[in-house]
């Protein structure tokens, strides 16, 4: 029998802890210890971006990290998006533009949008296009979400100005 790990983290800002297989993804991790299932397995071998989380600020792929790298590090998941009971902009967005349908590839569009409007609030379509390029969609067909993403950086930025 293998021997589990004992894992610290940080968790949308809360301390976790868990134990894993060596072996074990955070993907699945996330999942199956700590019952966060908004990150969601399209591929398991990083082509799909439907298991995107943040790792101490940088955007990964979960099922290409393993959960023992997850010690002592900050992840962001979807969960964690929402804030106060209020959607984040981007959230409302693809509500509002119906830019999603089975919803499955969402979360991690969500989460790999997120990471470039925290970085590049004013993308152009093309740099959004690009960055999203990794996010896999069988339905909507794209440019919903990226009128999604493109609504909500005009949205956050107006919300800066008048702050
Ligand atoms: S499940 Fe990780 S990239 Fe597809
Ligand atoms: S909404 Fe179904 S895969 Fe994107």
């Amino acid at each position: 029998m293998s021997k589990r790990t004992h894992i610290s983290t940080t968790v949308n800002g809360d301390p976790v802890e868990f134990l894993s297989d060596p072996g074990v993804t955070l993907l699945d991790a996330l999942r199956d210890e700590l019952q966060l299932t908004g990150a969601k397995e399209g591929c398991g071998s990083g082509d799909c971006g439907a298991c995107s989380v943040m790792l101490d600020g940088r955007l990964v792929c979960s099922c290409l990290v393993l959960a023992v790298e997850a010690e002592d590090r900050r992840i962001e998941t979807i969960e964690g998006m929402a804030q106060g009971g209020e959607l984040h902009p981007l959230q409302q967005k693809f509500l509002e533009h119906a830019a999603l349908q089975c919803g499955f590839c969402t979360p991690g569009l969500l989460v790999a949008s997120k990471a470039l409007l925290d970085q590049n609030p004013d993308p152009t379509e093309t740099e959004v296009r690009y960055w999203l390029a990794g996010n896999l969609c069988r339905c909507t067909g794209y440019d919903k979400i990226i009128r999604a993403v493109m609504d909500a950086a005009a949205e956050l930025r107006q919300a800066r100005r008048v702050a």
